[in-house]
């Protein structure tokens, strides 16, 4: 069922504040305030639980994982190795960098504990007693902001010994990064926080097997963590309320780029962008959408067309490749296809680890291309070498990176093909740099 997909547009029916219910409320990062807001009351719950029982409660929540490929939460928890006398690991991924993607960063500024709370809860279910957070590094306030909420879950007993007298010990280390996007990558992730060059490594093994220290370890995105608690408090039924079958329960949209009023907005799975831009206020005033990601330049393109369909994994992600990050970002008439494009190629060329050669050597190439066309420099034979090195990139290198550079070529090929084709015959950009805010 899609309860709210093509339906009626007001803020009530669309939105579901759970994470982001009282992110305006004074000192909302406080324990204090979070306890007034029911606050470990799903931690109290899932505690008085048998391990096993929260993992299977958790999987049948059918909640899906939010850091960009929708994994099944439960499921990843499922497969920790039980009685293998290793130390079992939680690592969250609060290394949030993908370009547009703004929905980690302000959970964990305004509502910290819910991160923590669903961290006690994993813990106890995949019996592990050591827990990282991996922070992007240059987000100083929140890393301040973090520590102090981990101290206060410390000296409140929600850490440390016997947390809530269930004999749970459980400590938990806030780890900054230091500002590569590759390090997002789980793996890669692991190896820095191992104190190494952050750089993927193969999978399988899977850290579910092999992970931090060769031990079995779970890595999450922080929304997925920290929508746990509201689950084992409000209910696996209730959670299902919201969302499709497959891609059942609420979660965090980031709204960006020509848009009224940018911001998180947080709703059911499988609403779509037209209801979003609605409730929100739309693009800009004078001005209408040309083009937008669904989860950050990752994921593919998309047009006006696309304006129904529904942000989940069946919707969007059947249509695309993937969801993503649900980083909705949103360009108006404007702007120049070519040049967005160009800007998120730079960034992934400069953001390759230089570990395989489709990757390292691909995005440089594209880059050139992408340069020379801008400039009025290309030939049009250059487009089909664009889609020629995205293909010798895509499902050949060694991560994701590889394959989310590839994306926006692909789909800007696929629907402003002929854009390309006015720069190069055109000789330069047709558009003019001043009107756009979002490319300076
Ligand atoms: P993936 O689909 O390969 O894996 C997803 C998760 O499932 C991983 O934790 C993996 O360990 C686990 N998994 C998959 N198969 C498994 C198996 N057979 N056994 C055990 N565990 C298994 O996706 P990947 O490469 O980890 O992430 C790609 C996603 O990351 C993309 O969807 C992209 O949108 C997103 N992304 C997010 C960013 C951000 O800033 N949040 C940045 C860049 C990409
Ligand atoms: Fe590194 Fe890119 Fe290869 Fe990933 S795809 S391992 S980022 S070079």
């Amino acid at each position: 069922s899609r309860p709210h997909a093509g339906g009626p547009t007001s803020p009530e029916k669309v939105l579901a504040p759970v994470l982001s219910a009282f992110w305006d409320a004074p000192e909302s990062w406080t324990l204090e305030t979070y306890l007034r807001h029911e606050g470990y009351q799903g931690a109290r719950k899932a505690l008085a639980m048998a391990p096993d029982d929260v993992i299977a409660y958790v999987k049948d929540s059918g909640l899906r994982g939010r850091g960009g490929a929708g994994f099944p939460t439960g499921m990843k928890w499922q497969f920790i190795p039980q009685g293998d006398g290793k130390p079992h690991y939680l690592v969250v991924n609060a290394d949030e960098s993908e370009p547009g993607t703004c929905k980690d960063i302000p959970l964990l500024f305004a509502n910290p504990h819910a991160l923590i709370e669903g961290i006690v809860i994993a813990c106890h279910a995949i019996r592990s007693n050591r827990a990282f957070i991996y922070l992007r590094g240059e987000v100083v306030p929140v890393l301040r902001r973090l520590h102090e909420a981990v101290r206060e879950a410390y000296a409140a007993g929600y850490l440390g010994k016997d947390v809530l007298g269930s004999g749970l010990d459980l400590d938990v280390t806030v780890h900054a990064g230091a500002g590569a996007y590759i390090c997002g990558e789980e793996t890669a992730l692991l190896d820095s926080l191992e104190g190494r060059r952050g750089q993927p490594r193969l999978r399988p093994p899977f850290p579910a097997v092999a992970g931090l220290y060769a031990c079995p370890t779970v890595v999450n995105n922080v929304e997925s963590i920290a929508s746990v608690p509201a689950i084992l408090n409000k209910g696996k039924d209730w959670f299902r309320t919201m969302g499709s079958e497959k891609s059942p329960g609420f979660t965090l949209y980031s709204l960006s780029g020509h848009v009224a009023n940018p911001g998180q907005y947080e709703g059911p799975l499988g609403i779509t962008l037209r209801q979003l831009l609605d409730i929100s206020g739309g693009m800009r005033p004078g001005h209408r959408l040309k083009f937008w990601t669904p989860g950050g330049s990752s994921t593919p393109m998309f047009t006006e067309e696309h304006l129904d369909v529904p942000l989940d994994y069946e919707g969007v992600g059947a249509a695309g490749s993937m969801l993503g990050t649900k980083a909705l970002q949103c360009f108006d008439e404007t702007t120049c296809v070519v040049r967005a494009v160009t800007r998120w190629t730079e960034f992934y060329a400069h953001e390759s680890c230089g570990k395989c050669t489709p990757c390292r050597e691909g995005t440089y190439w594209l880059v050139q291309l992408l340069r020379d066309i801008e400039a009025g420099k290309g030939r049009l034979e250059d487009l089909d070498k664009l889609g020629d090195i995205a293909d010798n990139i895509n499902g050949k290198s060694f991560c994701a990176l590889g394959d989310g550079a590839a994306s926006p070529i692909f789909s800007s090929l696929q629907y402003f093909r002929a854009e390309y084709e006015e720069h190069v015959t055109g000789k330069g950009c047709p558009f003019d740099p001043a009107k756009s805010t979002l490319w300076a």
